[in-house]
């Protein structure tokens, strides 16, 4: 078996690069997948992903992740606004639960009984972001910000015309979830995934990331697939384990995610700043990756080393 490591966006070299070691000896494909995403929390120059995350619209960071090795084998975490690194709670979760999903405060005081570190997340290149957002989105660099559309939460904002600012904020988008699947040597498959959920959401929010079969689901007996863009249209149709899904039913990684796109082409009124890929493996170790429209770039991480490629389909031009 060739182990490797496939994680979404361009930012995947540092945490594929950390792991890789520890799965080409043999480790796990959840250790992989567990210490990719934690180096990438931890990395304050990713501003999707934890420390470096973007805050809600009040300014306050929360994030989400989770972690899966089959359906009877997953945990996530919703909302926590003081720990950096979500998968590695969600993998305590499942380890020390009988629970698959803790939110809010009570993940916090779980998070805080399991001697994870508490502190402060919005950092300061965050918070700067974020104060231009609030006085004016058109002076975001938006050629930094691809991948999807923040949405705006104006109303209570004084002396703003709402519809001007939602127009305005179109145009400026941002990076998104990390979502990393693993294979190792035995042939097992892991997956993970951790977000700041889209920047600037309405406080409150939670994206498609720390719910099971949205943004993330694995099956050992038909394969694995994790979500990133726009959490809204992953969750309605069940993204991750539709993809799955198709899979068992023998379609390639390639055309299951292929479908699941067209199927939320189908199913919604795309507008220009949707954003969803998709990264899949199927039970025999075969891979693909897939984007609703241009930008998204995964990282494939494996004995020949560490490449930053464009997805294998991408369904609309623009
Ligand atoms: N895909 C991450 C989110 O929408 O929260």
């Amino acid at each position: 078996m060739h182990p490797f490591i496939l994680t979404t966006w361009s930012f995947g070299p540092v945490g594929n690069d950390a792991a890789a070691p520890g799965l080409f000896a043999g480790g796990s494909a959840l250790d992989a997948v567990t210490n990719a995403a934690t180096v990438i929390e931890d990395d304050p120059a990713i501003d999707s992903v934890g420390v470096g995350g973007l805050p809600d619209a009040d300014g306050e960071v929360t994030l989400d992740g989770a972690v899966m090795t089959n359906p009877s084998a997953c945990g996530a975490v919703a909302f926590i606004k003081h720990y950096p690194n979500p998968v590695q709670i969600a993998r305590r979760i499942m380890e020390k639960t009988i629970h698959i999903t803790l939110a809010g405060e009570g993940a916090e005081r779980f998070a805080a009984r399991e001697g994870f570190e508490c502190r402060q997340l919005l950092s300061e290149s965050s918070k700067d972001v974020w104060e231009k957002w609030r006085k004016d989105p058109r002076t975001i660099d938006r050629d930094k910000y691809k991948g999807w559309l923040p949405p705006i939460n104006v109303e209570e904002l004084e002396g703003v015309d709402v519809q001007q600012r939602r127009l305005e904020a179109r145009e400026m988008r941002t990076h998104d979830t990390v979502s990393i699947l693993a294979r190792d040597r035995a042939g097992a498959i892991a997956g993970a995934c951790s977000t700041s959920g889209m920047a600037f959401k309405v406080p409150g929010r939670v994206g498609d990331s720390p719910i099971i079969g949205q943004g993330l689901y694995v099956d050992q007996q038909a394969g694995a697939a994790a979500a990133t863009g726009t959490g809204e249209l992953i969750t309605g149709v069940c993204g991750s384990f539709l993809v799955v899904e198709l899979m068992r039913r023998g379609a390639t990684p390639a055309d299951a995610i292929t479908e699941t796109l067209k199927r939320l082409q189908q199913r919604y009124d795309l507008v220009e700043e949707h954003q969803v890929a998709f990264i899949a493996i199927s039970a025999d170790g075969d891979w693909a990756t897939g984007a609703l429209r241009p930008g998204f770039r995964h990282t494939i991480t494996d004995e020949a080393g560490t490449r930053v490629e464009d997805p294998k389909f991408v369904l609309l031009k623009s």
